[in-house]
């Protein structure tokens, strides 16, 4: 049932029901002090204009219907409500609601992303690994993410790679892996045509037969992959996620690496791969359960670290061109130097 076209009862004539599209950003079945159910919602409103973050977000509640199971986070339902207010703030109780389908559009509710979600997916899903066992490996996973509808693929594209330490906006988790892929690429490819001992040469030519470039490259798209469980991806804010909560991204992206590896496959190229993920953040004492003690494991977590670090100046080179001040970083335990700021005064 429509409530565009089914739901006119008086209070819509006079203006106080109101209608509209809302996307359901979290969702939790409650019960009141009297065990009267009901479903405790944050949604937030449409806006034609998306050049902007700042979206209408509130509270809302439904009475009607609340035994059901709580929403979809992601879900847009076209909703018929009242706006109330409770304690002091205001919010929206929703009289009547029907789903949208799973792929209805969402552009009015997102803010533009910085980077093309698909373009990226298929350069990583896409590349013509060289490694059978790394080929099979991705298509696992790839098959994972797609499953059931995509699930967990629109979790991939959307999500930041943090809530404040870096890329904390819309595609932030593919934007920085494009980034690693493409710094490693250079290391590679790039700057790699290098005159050695009479010969050109290609591949981190100081470092011959070193690294392995399918490891690092394959260690880059799954390394924070994990991070689907850590945020919301329409909030961009930490989500309540009970994998996320159970094992961090770094070993959620090591059991994956165990578990969707070809069976008759390499295991010591397995477990190479599965330390570079285990150890990217460096060492135990920068919350790598492990300390990085491969080549590739090396490279990864330093181009990590690069792609991370950048990030974190460009935003704030970004926020200094508005005439904002940067935000303290705790990779810097300061606020980065930009041009202006601190106030130049020299
Ligand atoms: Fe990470
Ligand atoms: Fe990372």
């Amino acid at each position: 049932v429509n409530p565009d076209d089914s739901f006119t009862p008086e209070a819509l004539r006079e203006n106080i029901m109101k209608q509209s599209d809302l996307l359901v950003l979290t969702c939790e079945a409650r019960t009141t002090k009297t065990n009267k159910p009901y479903l405790a919602l944050r949604v937030r409103l449409p806006q034609d204009n998306t050049d902007t973050t700042d979206f209408r977000e509130l509270d809302a509640k439904i009475w009607s219907n609340a035994l059901g199971e709580p929403l979809e986070i992601g879900r847009i339902i076209a909703a018929a409500y009242e706006e109330e207010v409770y304690q002091d703030i205001q919010q929206l109780s929703i009289k009547k609601y029907t789903l949208r389908p799973l792929d209805f559009p969402q552009s009015r509710f997102l803010p533009a992303t910085v980077v093309a979600q698909s373009v990226l997916y298929n350069k990583f899903f896409g590349y013509a690994w060289q490694n059978t066992d790394i080929r099979d490996f991705m298509k696992n996973v790839q098959a994972l993410l797609e499953d059931d509808n995509g699930r967990l693929k629109r979790r991939f594209i959307e999500v930041p790679a943090g809530a404040r330490n870096h890329h904390p906006r819309r595609a932030g988790l593919l934007q920085h892996i494009n980034e690693i892929w493409d710094l490693t690429k250079c290391l590679f490819g790039g700057m790699a045509v290098c005159y050695n001992d009479g010969e050109w040469t290609c591949g981190l030519p100081h470092f011959p037969n070193l690294v392995n470039e399918e490891i690092v490259l394959v260690g880059a798209v799954l390394h924070d992959m994990g991070k689907i469980h850590d945020y919301n991806p329409f909030t961009l804010q930490h989500d309540d996620n009970r994998t996320g909560a159970y094992f961090g991204h770094s070993v959620w992206g090591a059991m994956i690496v165990q578990e969707l590896w070809p069976p008759r496959g390499d295991l010591e190229l397995r477990d190479r791969l599965t330390h570079c993920i285990l150890a990217h953040h460096g060492s135990t004492t920068t919350g790598s359960p492990i300390n990085a003690k491969t080549p590739e494991a090396t490279l990864l977590h330093l181009i990590d670290a690069m792609s991370a670090r950048l990030d974190v100046h460009r935003t704030a080179e970004e926020k200094g061109l508005r005439g904002e001040r940067p935000e303290y970083s705790k990779m810097f335990g300061d606020a980065p130097i930009t041009p202006t700021y601190p106030h130049p005064d020299r």
